[in-house]
């Protein structure tokens, strides 16, 4: 397999039959499943929480899930996702009252920790915590809802993110999530990015593995 993770937004799969959905996408290729966490407070919309995670757990959905936080306040809700089966837990920055904290709690749960950048969230946020983190999620979209155009300048903010994880030292993910398809994810993959979340573009089609296999052939050039 290949350095690049691919990670279906299961926001836009079938809630209806979700266990058989992301079993599907899995089967199709996918390495990681994404979770995007909505409270209708912190954006202006509203998915699922720790209970469904654990039922895809039940299921027999034995891949990694990450696991994004779209909700203010961040910490309650940690420990829930960490025994639903959570592996990574990502949070936007803004969200928390104590930024440390909230990593240094996912990781006392055992889960990988992250924060995630807004297209217009400055960088600064990563300045103190660059030691804390396993992942850094850029949003290319306004969080909220599946379906959105790449915005543009996530580009060169991703530039700037990896070079920030170099001279960390450091091996920390650099994800990107909102508006990825494959005609845009080599450039995306070339700016810097190494896990790419998608959901419109692969749960819209009704053959996953040709997505999949479509955006591991972008990125293999
Ligand atoms: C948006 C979510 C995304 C979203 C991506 O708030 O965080 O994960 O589902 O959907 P697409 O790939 O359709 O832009
Ligand atoms: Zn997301």
């Amino acid at each position: 397999k290949s350095e690049f993770l691919i990670a279906p937004s299961i926001l836009s799969a079938d809630f209806a039959r979700l266990g058989e959905d992301v079993a599907k996408v899995l089967a199709a290729g996918a390495d990681v499943v994404h979770f995007d966490v909505m409270d209708n407070h912190y954006v202006p919309n509203l998915t699922f929480g720790p209970m469904i995670c654990e039922a895809l757990r039940n299921y027999g959905i034995t891949a990694p899930i990450d696991v994004h936080l779209m909700i203010k306040p961040v910490d309650s809700l940690i420990p829930e996702f960490a025994k639903a089966g959570a592996d990574i837990i990502t949070f936007h920055p803004e969200a928390s009252e104590h930024i440390d904290r909230s990593l240094a709690l996912i990781k006392e749960q055992g889960c990988e920790a992250g924060l995630v950048l807004n297209p217009a969230t400055p960088l600064h946020y990563l300045d103190y915590v660059m030691d804390k983190v396993d992942q850094i999620l850029l949003m290319s979209v306004n969080p909220g809802f599946g379906g959105q155009s790449f915005i543009p300048q996530t580009l060169d903010k991703l530039r700037q993110v990896r070079e920030r994880i170099e001279a960390s030292g450091r091996k920390i993910r650099l994800e990107v999530d909102g508006g990825i398809k494959v005609d845009n994810i080599a450039e995306v993959a070339e700016a810097g990015a190494d896990m790419f979340v998608a959901g419109s573009a692969i749960f819209n089609q009704p053959d996953y593995r040709t997505v999949i296999d479509a955006m591991r052939s972008e990125l293999a050039k």
